[in-house]
């Protein structure tokens, strides 16, 4: 079985499709007990003349990953945790096609740091903000609509659209596979009118508040599994239930229940975490007890990183990893951003960082 594995991993010009690099033949057409008859090293490379006469030419590091791969798609980026002072994570919006690999480093910076502020943005309006996130990936469409333009109004039934404090949480919970990037831009925070007021200043409500606060769950993860392993544990084994309904007609859950951390072997996937949107824990007695802990380590002072967004900083971030809160405020904000899918983000953190060796290498072996 091994050998047809090789064998079909063949890239030659007959077996894949070099416009497309897919597989142009039928693995299936291939004899399941086809064998090396010659093989001989060839530089870096090895050639196999296989029993039916083909020949492929095979470079020795990737020969490893078929007989070996361990399914791990991500190439990871090296991690730099962080609590209430993460170092700096910022470029310019004017290095922009000016710098060559400025793809290259606004997605590093957010793969390793969990976000990056991207200053010197316009702010006139919401389209030069707009074009940026184009440019990382296609704008993720979700019931509230794809890029958003806003001002609170409860337009959308959901407390984001309030002027109210916001404990720390991930977006979207209530998807299988939850927004990879967020997007913020402050484009303005006046002074508003107050509702029922009369004619004179006094009754203008001043701009104040509405402090950001970032806390980076895979920190906050670590901690947890290092000081109560067994409320870990629980967080990362038991599924619960997140569902969005606020609106007429919207109704959304994942279809399988969901747990808090996700992890796979040994690495920290993705923090799913908005207490208002869970569901009903069934028997949750164990879970509301690492819960609570879990939710102590995220109100830390030392956890959280708080800072005001202002116009012309675009702030992005990844939403598998890093919760986003903010404090109350007064006044009228205006809010532009977007959600990007986390596959479209690693496919551009991927293309701006590789070379098409490289990517195709990691994402077929
Ligand atoms: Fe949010
Ligand atoms: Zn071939």
């Amino acid at each position: 079985m091994l050998m047809l594995a090789t064998r079909d991993n063949c890239a030659c010009a007959k077996c894949r499709n070099e416009d497309t690099n897919q597989r142009s033949f039928d693995t299936f057409d291939i004899d399941p007990d086809i064998r090396p008859a010659h093989a001989e090293g060839v530089g870096e490379c090895l050639k196999i003349t296989w029993s039916d006469q083909h020949e492929s030419v095979f470079p020795v590091n990737t020969l490893d990953r078929y007989a070996f791969g361990d399914g791990e798609h991500e190439t990871t980026a090296p991690s730099n945790l962080w609590g209430s002072v993460p170092g700096p994570s910022s470029m310019s919006y004017l290095s922009i096609d000016r710098d060559p690999k400025w793809m290259a480093k606004l997605t590093t910076l957010i793969k390793t740091n969990g976000f990056v502020f991207v200053c010197d943005t316009p702010y006139h309006s919401p389209e030069p903000t707009k074009q940026l996130l184009e440019r990382i990936g296609p704008i993720r469409n979700t019931h509230y609509g794809g890029f958003y333009d806003f001002i609170p109004d409860l337009a959308s039934a959901d407390t984001a659209y309030t002027n109210l404090a916001l404990a720390p949480h991930t977006d979207t919970t209530y998807f299988s596979d939850p927004a990879g990037l967020q997007a913020f831009h402050l484009l303005s925070h006046v002074p508003a009118p107050k509702i029922g007021g009369g004619e004179t200043g006094a009754d203008v409500e001043a701009a104040s508040g509405g402090e950001s606060i970032l806390v980076d769950g895979f920190k906050a993860s670590n901690i947890l599994q290092r000081e109560d392993y067994g409320s870990w544990l629980t967080l990362r084994s038991m599924a619960v239930r997140w569902h969005a309904s606020g609106n007429e007609g919207i109704a959304v859950t994942p279809g399988q229940m969901r747990p808090v951390i996700l992890v796979r072997g040994k690495k920290l996937i993705q923090i799913r975490w908005n207490n208002d949107d869970r569901g009903v824990v069934p028997l949750g007695n164990t879970w509301y007890k690492a819960a609570r802990k879990w939710d102590q380590i995220l109100k830390r002072e030392n956890m959280q990183f708080k800072f005001q967004l202002k116009p012309g900083t675009v702030l992005i971030f990844n939403n598998w990893r890093v919760l986003h809160g903010r404090t109350a405020f007064t006044g009228t904000r205006r809010i532009c951003g977007a959600y990007i899918s986390m596959d479209d983000f690693t496919s551009r953190w991927r293309t701006s960082n590789f070379s098409k060796e490289e990517v195709l290498a990691q994402v077929m072996g």
